[in-house]
């Protein structure tokens, strides 16, 4: 089935399931909030969503979650949904979004509030809020419910769009964030406290902090890719001395990452996998390399001895970034080492050898086999996926070559590998993009 009709499909259900749930919510709860009110909290609404943030596997996240939920259990299901609607539709609209996704998220972000706001209420919580204490319960079923049908739908729009597993899209953009989201949801409860209390005056005393918190968040963001760019920057002017290994520290960080997806790794493994792939041969920058580089026939024994010091020549400077000492460090030094320890530098075998380096391993070999040579043309998959098997528990993990060869997306990365540097930055899965998972704790998503 094309992605289109998938897509049409989902939007449709969405569509319907949001117009019922506002014709009955409209029915059973109709008091209509003041008019004051209502502009208010979709103009904070929208406010909210200005600097909004790329999520790891796509689509992007804001901070309007918390006035939306404020909305839902002050105002009710109806009322709480319409302001999401109406805030979620005037902002992509500004961005000039096709009116088919205008539909699905504002269909899918009045489903996750007016759903979470009945459910709120179906366990004991009161509109409005009538104690903090009494509230808390309900109130967390009610971030629960948002946060599932909101990253439900938004996974299973990206995953249509970027025919990625749901699961590895669903695990990519809420792992290691749902807790920090359902944490930071909690402000909208204060929210709908002191809007109870205090009016208007109260809603925009209580926006102000998160407007300024989210403020120093984004430049904190904007200083972090920055660093990482400047990092890529390196690298690539590392490699352009060769032609033909240019583009292939950031094609192993993307093959060390879908490695590093397939084993369910945490949010700070998969980054520090990453950030070792893409530095794992920055030693050889050093002159005596070189001529080595550059060289077309085969290295002599004295020439290969000398090459294999790269890995320590490597290891020493990345340890020049202090934050990079540790486990980054040595996941590079130890990136030629093998499974029976016949590797290099040091000799270590089986799981002696850092996590890190096993998978930077099999993500360079891949990268090699995969990649135009003076003497060779690049492999098929399949011949890839044979000597990966042929060679596991010699040269490589057992355990991981098999989730390697197994692996849906590793096989897409290398039957899709380009060799061109710049395309190595396009792949769905780019890298680049993880900078920003840690980071949406602040989030709605829109796909
Ligand atoms: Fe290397």
């Amino acid at each position: 089935m094309a992605k289109s009709v998938k897509f049409g499909i989902l939007v449709s259900f969405l569509l319907l399931a949001a117009s019922a749930l506002l014709a009955w919510t409209y029915q059973v709860f109709p008091a209509r909030p003041s008019l004051e009110s209502l502009l208010a909290f979709t103009i904070v609404a929208f406010l909210l969503e200005q600097g909004s943030t790329k999520l790891s596997a796509g689509g992007i996240g804001s901070t309007s979650f918390v006035i939306h939920i404020a909305a839902g259990i002050i105002f009710g299901p109806f009322w709480g949904s319409i302001i999401t609607g109406v805030g979620t539709v005037m902002w992509l609209g500004t961005l000039q979004w096709a009116p088919v996704r205008l539909t699905f998220n504002g269909c899918q972000r009045m489903l996750s509030i007016g759903i979470g706001t009945l459910v709120y209420m179906y366990v004991g919580g009161t509109i409005p809020p009538s104690s903090l204490k009494e509230s808390l319960f309900p109130f967390l079923l009610l971030s629960i419910t948002y946060f599932l049908i909101n990253s439900t739908a938004v996974s299973a729009a990206i995953s249509i769009g970027s025919n990625r597993p749901f699961r590895e899209v669903w695990s990519l953009n809420s792992r290691g964030v749902i807790g920090y989201d359902l944490a930071a949801s909690s402000i909208a409860l204060l929210l709908a406290w002191v809007y109870t209390d205090w009016g208007l005056v109260g809603l925009f005393i209580a926006v102000l902090p998160t407007l300024v918190v989210r403020h120093v968040y984004v430049m904190y963001r904007d200083l972090q890719d920055s660093s990482r760019e400047l990092l890529e920057v390196m690298v690539k002017s590392i490699e352009a001395r060769d032609p033909y290994t240019s583009g292939h520290s950031l094609r192993v960080r993307m093959l060390s990452r879908a490695i590093a997806l397939e084993l369910g790794l945490s949010i700070k493994d998969l980054e520090q996998i990453e950030t070792a792939a893409l530095l794992h041969d920055v030693g050889k920058i050093h002159e005596e390399f070189a001529p080595l580089l550059r060289k077309e026939s085969r290295l002599t024994p004295e020439e290969t001895a000398l090459m294999q010091t790269h890995a320590e020549k490597s290891a020493e400077l990345v340890g020049i970034v202090s934050k990079f000492r540790g486990t980054i460090q040595e996941s590079v030094r130890h990136h030629h080492e093998r499974w029976d320890g016949q590797g290099y530098p040091a000799g270590l075998s089986g799981e002696d050898i850092p996590l890190g380096s096993r998978i930077i391993l099999l993500a360079d070999t891949i990268d090699a086999m995969t990649t135009d040579r003076p003497y060779r043309k690049r492999l098929d998959v399949e011949v890839v996926i044979a000597e990966l098997q042929k060679c596991k528990g010699s040269q490589f993990d057992p355990k991981l070559a098999d989730v390697t060869t197994s692996s849906l997306s590793v096989r897409t990365l290398i039957a899709g590998t380009t060799h061109d540097a710049d395309n190595a930055d396009l792949s769905p899965i780019s890298s680049k993009k993880i900078t920003l998972l840690r980071k949406g704790i602040w989030k709605a998503g829109n796909a």
